[in-house]
């Protein structure tokens, strides 16, 4: 098995076998992902809400999201490791190629920022000093705040986010994550594109599907979104070995404090 590389992501658009993307973001899930199949790990800056706490993901810094970055690289997976540009690293192209730079050597071998039109400049600022990217339309959690809604049933929206498709397509995005738009748009931007669409909460006519790994497994009961079709409910079984060390532990500590003569 060949390592996977943008331009085999590229090559499957309207492949019969969908593409599977999930996020990790340290060195065990790296590998057991990977260990699994999966052909690409996002580092998202989901990293933010299901592993740092923060309540969005705009306050994640440049210097939080690396050591994470760097763990699932040192898993050396066979997936593509794609990592995010955290909010507000990549203002101008000149920015985002210092950050794209920063990500690339901590061990990103292709990057993921939000935006469309907008973003089309620092993708092809990206592309020309040869990192690959993967763009993001559609739902934007870095600008939208905490409204997760759905996107482009009307008319306005809808044409916004197809010049979006278009712009990065245009800009030299090798795949696009199309997050929480109407799923007839989706199917429409994955026919109009030669580039591999990968879908979140869009509906299934994607040339591929991600999801974030805590929502994969149950890890974050506070909060799933309602497209997450969890495979596993992890949490439950985290409580319960706790529990059962706790009344273990307990259940083994003597009831008077222990004496020891050498003490
Ligand atoms: O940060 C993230 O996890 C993402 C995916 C959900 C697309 O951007
Ligand atoms: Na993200």
């Amino acid at each position: 098995l060949s390592k996977i590389t943008p331009e085999w992501v590229r090559s499957r658009k309207d492949a019969a076998q969908k593409i599977a993307a999930l996020t990790a973001y340290d060195f065990p899930t790296a590998r057991l992902l990977d260990e699994a199949g999966i052909p690409i790990l996002l580092v998202g800056d989901s990293l933010a809400m299901v592993v740092l706490g923060y309540a969005d993901t705009t306050s994640l810094r440049l210097e939080e999201f690396l050591p994470h970055l760097a763990a699932v690289a040192r898993a050396k997976p066979r997936a593509l490791v794609i990592a995010d540009f955290p909010s507000g690293t990549y203002r101008t192209p000149a920015e985002a190629l210092v950050t794209g730079k920063a990500l690339v050597q901590a061990g990103a071998e292709a990057v993921k920022l939000e935006g469309g039109v907008e973003a089309s400049d620092a993708i092809r600022t990206l592309v020309g000093a040869g990192i690959a990217v993967m763009a993001h339309i559609g739902l934007l959690p870095q600008s939208a705040g905490r409204r997760f809604r759905k996107v482009g049933r009307q008319s306005e929206e809808r044409e916004r986010i197809l010049a979006d498709a278009r712009a990065v397509e245009e800009a030299g995005a090798f795949s696009v994550v199309v997050e929480a738009a109407d799923a007839g748009l989706t199917a429409e931007i994955t026919r109009c594109l030669r580039i591999p669409t990968i879908g979140i909460g869009s509906g299934s006519a994607c040339d591929g599907q991600i999801l974030v790994f805590h929502d994969l497994v149950g890890l974050f009961p506070w909060f799933r979104p309602r497209f997450a079709e969890p495979k596993a409910d992890l949490a439950p079984l985290i409580r319960e070995a706790a529990r059962l060390f706790l009344a273990e532990t307990q259940g083994k500590a003597s009831p008077a404090p222990q004496r020891d003569s050498r003490l």
